[in-house]
C-alpha cells in the first residue's frame, strides 16, 4: 500500500480509536458530575443556608460543601487541597475533572490537623509520614501505620455543591 493510500485509510481508524480511549479515560477520571440524583439535588437545596464561614455542613455523616465560599472556591478549577479539620475531611483536587475526598485523620497517631500534599502524597507534618491517594494499602484512623493509602471517601458534585458521605 502507498504511503498516501495508508495515510487516508488507516490513520482515521488510528486518531478514532485514540480518541475512545481518551473519552474512556476522561470518564474513568472524572467524578460524577453529571447524572446526579434528584434527591441529592433537592439535598442541596435544602442545606443551601446551612454553610459555615468555612463552607461546609455536617448532617450525620454527611458534609455538604460549597466550593463557591472563598476559603474553597481555589478548588473549582485549580490543582490543591483543602483540609475541613472539623468535618474530618481533606479535599483533594488532582486534574480539572477529579475531585477526591478522604478521612484527615491520620493513620499513625490521628493527628488531623498537619496535612500537606507534596510529591502526590499527603504528608502529616506531625511525624512526618506520608500516605498515598490511590487506595492502595489503605490504613485506618491512628492505627499506627506509618504508611500505606488514606481513606478515601464517596464525593457527588453538583455544579458548585458537594457531598461527602464519610461511611
Ligand atoms: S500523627 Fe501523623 S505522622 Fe504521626
Amino acid at each position: 500500500m502507498k504511503r498516501r493510500d495508508f495515510v487516508h485509510h488507516i490513520c482515521p481508524s488510528i486518531v478514532l480509536v485514540h480518541l475512545a480511549t481518551a473519552v474512556n479515560s476522561c470518564k474513568d477520571s472524572a467524578e460524577p458530575v453529571e447524572n446526579v440524583p434528584e434527591a441529592v439535588i433537592k439535598e442541596f437545596a435544602s442545606v443551601s443556608t446551612r454553610y459555615n464561614d468555612e463552607g461546609y455542613y455536617m448532617q450525620g455523616n454527611l458534609v455538604y460543601v460549597n466550593l463557591s465560599n472563598s476559603n474553597l472556591s481555589k478548588l473549582v478549577n485549580n490543582l490543591g487541597y483543602a483540609n475541613l479539620l472539623d468535618a474530618g475531611v481533606l479535599l483533594l483536587r488532582t486534574d480539572v475533572n477529579t475531585l477526591k475526598a478522604f478521612s484527615n485523620c491520620c493513620p499513625h497517631q490521628g493527628n488531623r490537623a498537619a496535612w500537606v500534599f507534596e510529591k502526590g502524597r499527603f504528608k502529616c507534618e506531625n511525624h512526618g509520614n506520608s500516605y498515598n491517594v490511590n487506595e492502595i494499602n489503605t490504613v485506618s484512623c491512628a492505627s499506627n501505620s506509618i504508611s500505606g493509602g488514606l481513606i478515601r471517601f464517596e464525593l457527588i458534585q453538583y455544579k458548585n455543591y458537594i457531598r461527602v458521605s464519610k461511611l
